[in-house]
C-alpha cells in the first residue's frame, strides 16, 4: 500500500515530533489535538523545531517551507477520515486509547492502517478495540523524535503481514532504522530501560548519592548522554508514572513499580521540562 496522508494524534512531546519528521519526509500530514490551543502550542513546538533545523544548516529554507505546507491541525477526529496511516501520540492510558481509537475506526475509511506509539501498553489491547486488528500495530518513536534514530515496528498475532511491511517501509521513508519487536508490555527498550530510570529514583530515595552525582556518574562512567534523573524529566514524570504502572500491572515485578517520590512529584505538578520543573529547575522558560 502506498502511503501518502500521514494523521497524528496528539501534538504533545512526541505528537509534534512524528508530524515534523513526516511532513519533512514528503507526506500530507494532518494532527488531531483535543482543544485549538493544544494545537497552537503543538504548532508552535513544531515550527521551533523546523528553525533550529534551519539554524544548524541541518534544513534549507526551501525544504522548512515546504513542510509548513504539508503540516495541517484539526479538533475533529473526523478530518483524519481519508489518511493512508493514523500514528496515535495521546496520554499513555488505555481507556483514553481504546476510546479514541474506536472512533476513529468508525471515522476512517477501510484502507487505514492505524498504529500506536505506546510506551508500556499492548498493541493487541488496543486493536481489540476496532473492527481492523490486521491492520494495527505498534510503531514506537524515541524522545527527541527528529533526533533519535530508533523506530520498534510491533507486529501482533493479528497484523497482517502486508501491516507489518507497509509500517516498516514507512518507518524507513522516515530516515529512521526499524527494528521489529514482540507485542510484549516496553517492547524492547522500554522493558530494559524502564527498570534503570526506576532504580535511579529510588537511589536518590535511598541517599546514594544527590541527583547531579547519579546524573553525572551515568553520563561519565558509562558515556551516556544524559544521566537517569535528567532523561526522566525529558521523558515527562506524568508519562513515565503511567508507563510503570501500566508495566507493574503486566509483569508484577517489583523493578516495574513506581517509586513513591515519583508519584509524589507528578502530585504535585513537577512534571518534568515540559511543566518547567522536575528533578531539575528548568526556570522561566516553560
Ligand atoms: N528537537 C530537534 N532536535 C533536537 C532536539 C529536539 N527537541 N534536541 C536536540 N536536538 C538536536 C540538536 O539540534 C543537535 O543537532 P546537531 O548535533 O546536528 O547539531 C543534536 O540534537 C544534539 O543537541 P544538543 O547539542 O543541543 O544537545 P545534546 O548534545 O545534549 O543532545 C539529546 C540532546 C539528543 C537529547 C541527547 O542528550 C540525548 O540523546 N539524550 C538521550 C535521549 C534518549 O535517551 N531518548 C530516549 C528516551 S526514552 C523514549 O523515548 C521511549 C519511551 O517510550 C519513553
Ligand atoms: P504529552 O503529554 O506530551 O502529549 C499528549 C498529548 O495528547 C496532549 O497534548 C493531549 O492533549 C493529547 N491528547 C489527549 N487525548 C487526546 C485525544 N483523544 N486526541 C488527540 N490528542 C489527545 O505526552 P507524550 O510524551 O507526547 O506521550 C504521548 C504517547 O507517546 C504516550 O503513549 C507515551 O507513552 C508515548 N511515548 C512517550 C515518549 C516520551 O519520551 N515522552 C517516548 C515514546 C513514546
Amino acid at each position: 500500500m502506498k502511503i501518502k496522508t500521514v494523521g497524528v494524534l496528539g501534538a504533545g512531546l512526541m505528537g509534534s515530533g512524528i508530524a515534523e519528521v513526516a511532513a519533512k519526509a514528503g507526506y500530507t500530514t494532518i494532527v488531531r489535538e483535543v482543544s485549538e490551543e493544544l494545537s497552537r502550542k503543538g504548532r508552535a513546538r513544531i515550527e521551533a523545531s523546523l528553525a533550529r533545523a534551519v539554524e544548524k544548516g541541518k534544513l534549507d529554507g526551501a525544504a522548512r517551507d515546504a513542510a509548513k505546507a504539508r503540516l495541517s491541525e484539526t479538533t475533529h477526529l473526523e478530518d483524519l477520515a481519508d489518511c493512508d496511516i493514523v500514528i496515535e501520540a495521546i496520554v499513555e492510558n488505555l481507556e483514553t486509547k481504546n476510546a479514541t481509537f474506536a472512533a476513529l475506526d468508525r471515522a476512517c475509511k477501510a484502507e487505514t492502517i492505524f498504529c500506536s506509539n505506546t510506551s508500556s501498553l499492548t498493541i493487541t489491547e488496543m486493536s481489540a478495540a476496532t473492527t481492523r486488528p490486521d491492520r494495527f500495530a505498534g510503531l514506537h518513536f524515541f524522545n527527541p523524535v527528529p533526533v533519535m534514530k530508533l523506530v520498534e515496528v510491533v507486529r501482533t498475532i493479528a497484523t497482517s503481514k502486508e501491516t507489518e511491511d507497509t509500517v516498516f517501509e514507512f518507518a524507513k521513508s522516515l530516515g529512521k532504522e526499524p527494528i521489529r519487536a514482540n507485542d510484549n508490555s516496553g517492547f524492547v527498550v522500554n522493558r530494559l530501560l524502564v527498570p534503570y530510570l526506576l532504580d535511579a529514583v529510588r537511589a536518590l530515595e535511598e541517599g546514594v548519592g544527590t541527583k547531579e552525582d547519579i546524573d553525572r556518574g551515568m553520563e561519565l562512567g558509562c558515556g551516556h548522554p544524559m544521566g537517569p534523573l535528567r532523561l526522566l524529566d525529558f521523558v515527562g514524570l506524568d508519562t513515565t508514572y503511567f508507563i510503570a504502572e501500566i508495566m507493574f500491572n503486566e509483569y508484577r515485578e517489583k523493578r516495574f513499580a513506581p517509586p513513591p517520590l515519583l508519584k509524589r512529584m507528578v502530585l504535585a505538578g513537577r512534571l518534568g521540562k515540559k511543566s518547567g520543573r522536575g528533578f531539575y529547575d528548568y526556570g522561566a522558560a516553560k
